[in-house]
C-alpha cells in the first residue's frame, strides 16, 4: 500500500468490538488480570509502559520513515532528551550549528550539567565536521534547518559519522517523513516535532523517534521512556493519529504553496533574500532535489525589507498570516525569529514563515501588500 492509503485508514486499524469506522482511544491506567493472575490481554499490564492508541501511532510512524521501531513521547523535546538521556556521561557530542534555538539551548545545558564533550559544528566545513567527529558518540543534525532553511547532504554525513564510530540523528520535523527518510540514507535514529506537520492542526504537542534498528539503543531508549514517564496521554495519540489521516494531503498542499510564495517573495523588490530549498539558487538546492521527494517542505525564511524596524512593519501589517510561533499546522505563520533567539546570530529582519493549506493567492496578496507599503 501506498503511505497516503496506509495514513488515510490507520485509524480503522481495529474496533471489532463495536465495528466502528475509528479506533476507540484507550484511558486505561492499568489493565486486569485473571484468575491464574496472567494479565487478560499479554501486551498490556500498566499504562506508563503500555497503550494501545500510542502503539497504533507508533506503529504507523515507523512505517512512514522506513524503520524498524517508533517511540511516541509527549513533545518533540521529551523525544530529544530521551535519546541524549541514554548517552554515557562524559561522551562526545556533534551539534550542527545553527538549528532549532530550543534543541541547541537544552543540549548545552544538558552537557554542562553531564559532563559532556559538546561540538557545535559549521555542518558546511567537511573538514571542521571531520575534526569534530574524532571520538564523538552522536551526531545531531537537523535538515533543512530551522530557521535557515540549511540543507545537508543525509547520506554523505551518515557516512562521516560511521567512519568515526559516531551514531548519526536527524530531526525530520521540516522535511517530514512522507519527503524524507533519513533512515534509508543511512541514519540511526530520526526525531520528528509531531506537534508540526504530522499532527497539522496546531493542537497537539507529541514528538516521536524512529530507529534503523531495533537494536540496544532503541530498547535503552524504550526502557528510560517507561522508567521516567515521559508518556504521551492515549486522547493526544488518538488526536495525533486523527491529524495523520491527512497528512499526506496537506504536506502536498503545503509544498505546492510554499514553492509558489517563495517564488513570489523571490521576485519582490523589498525581499533581499528568500531562504528556501525549492529555489534554484539556494545553496542546498540540488541537494535538496535528490533528498527531498515530492516537494521542499512548508517552511521558509525571509528578509523584510532591510532593518529590524521594516521586518517588524511587515508582520505588523500582515492581515492572513497568524503572528505566532510554531509551524506545520493547516493555518499559516509567521514570526519574527530574532524576538525569539536574540543570542543565535539571527538576522535581525528575518521572518520565518510556516504555509498552511489556504489559497496561495490569498498568502501571496497579504505578503505583497504588507511589503509594497515599505
Ligand atoms: C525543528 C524542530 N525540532 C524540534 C522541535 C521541538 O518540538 P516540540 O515543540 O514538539 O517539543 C521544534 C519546535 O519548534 C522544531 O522546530
Amino acid at each position: 500500500m501506498k503511505k497516503i492509503t496506509r495514513l488515510v485508514q490507520a485509524a480503522q486499524a481495529f474496533d471489532t468490538a463495536s465495528g466502528g469506522v475509528v479506533v476507540p482511544v484507550q484511558p486505561a491506567t492499568t489493565f486486569l488480570r485473571g484468575a491464574d493472575n496472567q494479565p487478560l490481554n499479554p501486551a498490556n499490564t500498566y499504562a506508563r509502559d503500555h497503550n494501545d492508541t500510542v502503539r497504533l501511532v507508533e506503529q504507523l510512524i515507523t512505517e512512514l520513515e522506513e524503520g524498524a521501531a517508533s517511540l511516541l513521547f509527549p513533545s518533540g523535546m521529551a523525544a530529544i532528551a530521551a535519546l541524549f538521556r541514554t548517552l554515557p556521561t562524559g561522551a562526545r557530542i556533534v551539534l550542527q550549528q545553527g538549528i532549532y534555538w530550543g534543541t541547541t539551548n537544552w543540549v548545552r545545558s544538558f552537557a554542562q550539567r553531564r559532563g559532556m564533550d559538546l561540538a557545535e559544528v559549521d555542518m558546511t566545513d567537511p573538514a571542521a565536521v571531520v575534526q569534530a567527529l574524532q571520538g564523538a558518540a552522536l551526531l545531531w543534525i537537523e535538515t533543512p534547518s530551522n530557521p535557515m532553511l540549511r540543507v545537508i547532504d543525509i547520506a554523505v554525513v551518515a557516512q562521516m559519522a560511521h567512519q568515526a564510530g559516531a551514531l548519526l540523528a536527524v530531526d525530520n520535523t521540516a522535511a517530514t517523513p512522507l519527503l524524507t527518510n533519513p533512515l534509508t540514507l543511512g541514519a540511526d535514529v530520526v526525531m520528528n516535532s509531531a506537534t508540526k506537520a504530522m499532527n497539522g492542526h496546531s493542537d497537539v504537542l507529541a514528538g516521536s523517534l524512529t530507529f534503523a534498528q531495533d537494536n540496544t539503543l532503541y530498547q535503552a531508549v524504550q526502557s528510560d521512556r517507561a522508567e521516567a514517564g515521559a508518556i504521551i496521554g492515549p486522547f493526544e495519540a488518538w488526536l495525533l493519529l486523527r491529524g495523520l489521516r491527512s497528512f499526506a494531503l496537506r504536506v502536498e498542499r503545503m509544498c505546492q504553496n510554499a514553492q509558489k510564495i517563495a517564488d513570489a517573495l523571490a521576485a519582490h523588490p523589498n525581499v533581499p533574500a528568500v531562504f528556501y530549498p525549492g529555489l534554484a539558487d539556494h545553496p542546498g538546492h540540488d541537494v535538496a532535489a535528490n533528498q527531498m521527494q515530492g516537494g521542499f517542505g512548508y517552511l521558509l525564511s525571509f528578509l523584510a525589507g532591510d532593518t529590524r524596524a521594516q521586518s517588524l512593519q511587515v508582520i505588523g501589517d500582515l492581515q492572513v498570516f497568524h503572528r505566532a510561533t510554531s509551524m506545520g499546522g493547516v493555518e499559516s505563520l509567521v514570526e519574527h525569529r530574532h524576538t525569539i533567539e536574540p543570542y543565535s546570530n539571527i538576522p535581525e529582519n528575518l521572518l520565518r514563515l510556516s504555509i498552511g493549506i489556504e489559497d496561495v493567492d490569498d498568502l501571496i496578496d497579504d505578503l505583497t501588500q504588507a511589503l509594497d507599503r515599505l
